[in-house]
């Protein structure tokens, strides 16, 4: 498949082709705030089944689909009061809140659960693209399985070009990490997946939400609520090792001579590496390069790579989420 470029700055109008794509059953790679996003037909099964097979997803791992407005959410699924209340605090923006789905949504977009996970993204690109179509757009990561999700254009091309219709050009994703889930069908709220939109935050509105306890990746009880966390995920072609204590990096970088060495770190440390990219100074500034210096040390040649992490609570204990599973939960303390 030739896949078509369109670059979108401030002229709306260049979105009509890439909302014609979504509409008749096609793949539309778009930008969000978070991650940029693989797109297609939410009420269309065939279009969904293909979102699988361009990323190589497996089939029980369900989508979620991004409209425009709650009443579009109250069409694909059951917006009870806490979903209506993360909705009208925190969207648009980068949440995503899981409710009982209607018929309409094509079954694959659940993968066949009875819930369905719904966002109202605040990218300008994003919401003129979903108005424009006129439908819910089922989307995941625009990354192939398993890579760290893609936060500009040039990641989306690196992984998906020839697999979808169209990628859109939107710059950098302000964010860098996905959004915070939140099932709101249980006894009591539940974040599945820290963002952006932390538990602090939503404390304040659901006083009894909790945040599910992920237990280690090698137990063979780990049953996670959200399918897509038991997954490999976020890693590059090189291994990752996670350090909180950062006094343990140059011992380890002694020991890893022989390799092609890579750090990611703040930007007052100091190491002898092969190659070095820093974040900044704050768990923010982190979420929005961690992604990017994965990718960036794979084109380097990197074989290791060492990384410092934030501080903790908040934002930091979301960037160390997608920390730990690109490490494979390889943690040093
Ligand atoms: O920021 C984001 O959320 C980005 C942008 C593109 O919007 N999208 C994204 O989608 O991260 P994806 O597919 O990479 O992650 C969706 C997560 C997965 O972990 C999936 O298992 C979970 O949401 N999920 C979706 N529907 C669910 C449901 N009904 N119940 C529990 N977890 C669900
Ligand atoms: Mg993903």
């Amino acid at each position: 498949m030739i896949t078509k470029f369109v670059k979108i700055t401030d002229n709306y109008n260049d979105l009509t082709e890439a909302a014609a794509i979504l509409k008749n059953g096609g793949l539309v790679a778009f930008p969000t705030e978070t991650v940029y996003g693989i797109g297609a037909d939410g009420l269309n099964e065939k279009a969904v089944q293909n979102i699988f097979k361009a990323k190589g997803r497996p089939g029980d791992n369900p989508l979620i689909l991004h409209v425009a407005n709650i009443e579009a959410a109250g069409k694909a699924g059951e917006i009870n009061k806490r979903a209506e209340m993360i909705f009208k605090v925190f969207s648009p923006g980068p949440v995503t809140v899981i409710v009982k789905k209607k018929n309409i949504v094509a079954p694959s977009v659940t993968a066949g659960l009875e819930t369905v996970a719904i966002r109202i993204p605040s990218n300008r690109i994003a919401r003129e693209l979903i108005l424009k179509s006129g439908v819910p757009v089922a989307a995941p990561s625009a990354n192939l399985s398993g890579k760290p999700s893609p936060t500009s254009f040039e990641h989306v091309k690196d992984d998906l070009n020839g697999r979808v219709d169209m990628i859109i050009d939107g710059g950098a994703a302000e964010v860098g990490i996905e959004s915070t889930v939140v099932d709101t069908t249980g006894t009591v709220p539940m974040i599945l997946r820290p963002g952006k939109i932390t538990y602090e935050q939503l404390k304040k509105i659901l006083p009894d939400i909790i945040i599910e306890k992920h237990k280690s990746e090698n137990e063979t009880d780990y049953k996670p609520k959200s399918p897509g966390m038991k997954y490999k995920h976020y890693a590059p072609d090189a291994k990752v090792i996670v350090f909180e204590n950062n006094k343990l990096i140059p011992k380890e970088l002694e020991k890893l001579k022989d390799k092609k060495t890579a750090v990611f770190c703040s930007e007052n440390s100091e190491y002898k590496a092969d190659f070095i990219l820093k974040w900044g100074t704050t768990a923010e500034d982190m979420a929005r390069k961690m992604f990017w210096a994965l990718r960036e040390f794979d084109k380097m040649g990197a074989q290791v790579i060492l990384c410092e992490t934030p501080e903790k609570g908040g934002m930091g204990d979301s960037v160390r989420n997608r920390l730990y599973k690109s490490a494979g939960f390889d943690i040093r303390k």
